[in-house]
């Protein structure tokens, strides 16, 4: 019988549109069009082998020098019911190995959720002998539990559309990698993972009084953020991008029961982001559902943001990452 393996790396991202509330949270079908940047530095590698006799699926977390560790229960369950959904959507029989590890840390608002099952989605259905198209691979990713996944299965710039039908569904690459080298410079102010997930964020949107406020914006925002990509343009680019993560947030913390993903930390980096303007340095500040900060700057400010945010009692590390070309096929197998 044939044992196939196939491993993977592939980028998280950072939404400069955020996806935040469902039209159908079941089907990932987003209340509206999100837009990102896939990251280059921020990875998952990914390892899955299949087999076709039945038995059980094993899921492991690969460690710095090749130990394997088992994940937690809640982590574990959502891995095996993607794999039983890629095995429906499939057809396929058998058992996977699954070895993951991440090169950031998981749970903690830098979307290790959306690399991690977007590498699982292809490296699986690459150990199924399937050569999927992106597209099909971010409609496979999308119904992972976490929807953004859809969008990191391309490099550059990529738009989620909120398609009605299934087949709409599925992310866009809409500018490449080298069309704009922007730099994103995380501040981690938290290292833990998140006391309340994003699927559990999107399951409360509605209770916010300022959900339907936000839907109504978001068109004429997007439109501003797709003509800055296009004219590579950042000061155009950098306030909307601020707007959009704040409003993220306040929707968050208006929602019943309220959600508080902010830290101190996090305002001390929003701050020190807005003196930097001050001083001259483009560079404004994003957040997902974490605390954590994405200082998003051209590659000429880099270096003047992280000596910056490296000072600051309140962060705890520094990653600088930037725009990227999207997932890779490896030969770096963690199992
Ligand atoms: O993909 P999910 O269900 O984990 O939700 C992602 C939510 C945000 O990261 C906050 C926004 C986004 O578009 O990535």
């Amino acid at each position: 019988m044939t044992r196939r393996v196939a491993s993977v790396a592939v980028p998280s991202n950072i939404a400069f549109i955020k996806y935040w509330g469902a039209r159908d949270l079941a089907r990932a079908i987003p209340s509206n069009r999100s837009l990102s940047m896939t990251l280059r530095e921020c990875l998952t590698y990914c390892t899955v082998e299949h087999t076709p006799e039945p038995g059980p699926d094993e899921i492991w977390l690969a460690q710095d020098g090749g130990r394997l560790l088992r994940p937690g229960p809640e982590f574990a369950a959502r891995v095996l019911a993607h794999l039983d959904r890629l095995r429906r959507r499939t057809g396929a029989t058998g058992r996977f190995r699954v070895a993951t590890r991440n090169t950031f840390p998981s749970a903690a608002g830098l979307a290790s959720s959306a690399s991690g099952f977007a590498a699982l989605t292809l490296a699986a259905t690459r150990a199924l002998g399937l050569e999927l198209s992106p597209r099909e691979l971010s409609s496979l990713a999308r119904r992972s539990g976490s929807g953004s996944a859809a969008r990191s299965l391309f490099g550059g710039y990529v738009e989620w559309p909120a398609g009605r039908r299934d087949a709409e569904c599925h992310a866009v690459p809409v500018a490449g990698h080298e069309h704009w080298r922007l730099c994103d410079v995380i501040a981690l102010v938290e290292r833990g993972p998140k006391e309340v997930s994003s699927l559990d964020g999107h399951r409360r949107v509605r209770t916010s009084p300022y959900f339907r406020t936000r839907l109504r914006r978001l068109p004429e925002r997007l439109e501003a953020v797709r003509e800055a990509i296009r004219a590579r343009d950042f000061a155009r680019l950098g306030p909307v991008l601020e707007e959009e993560a704040i409003d993220l947030h306040l929707i968050a913390m208006s929602s019943r029961p309220p959600i508080f993903y902010w830290q101190p930390g996090t305002l001390a980096v929003l701050a020190a982001v807005r003196e930097l303007r001050r001083d001259g340095i483009a560079a404004y500040s994003t957040m997902d559902a974490g605390a954590n900060v994405h200082v998003i700057c051209p590659p000429e400010s880099e270096a003047a943001v992280a000596a910056r945010l490296e000072a600051m009692p309140e962060v705890g590390a520094v990653i600088r990452d930037g725009v990227g070309p999207g997932p890779e096929v490896t030969e770096d197998h963690l199992l």
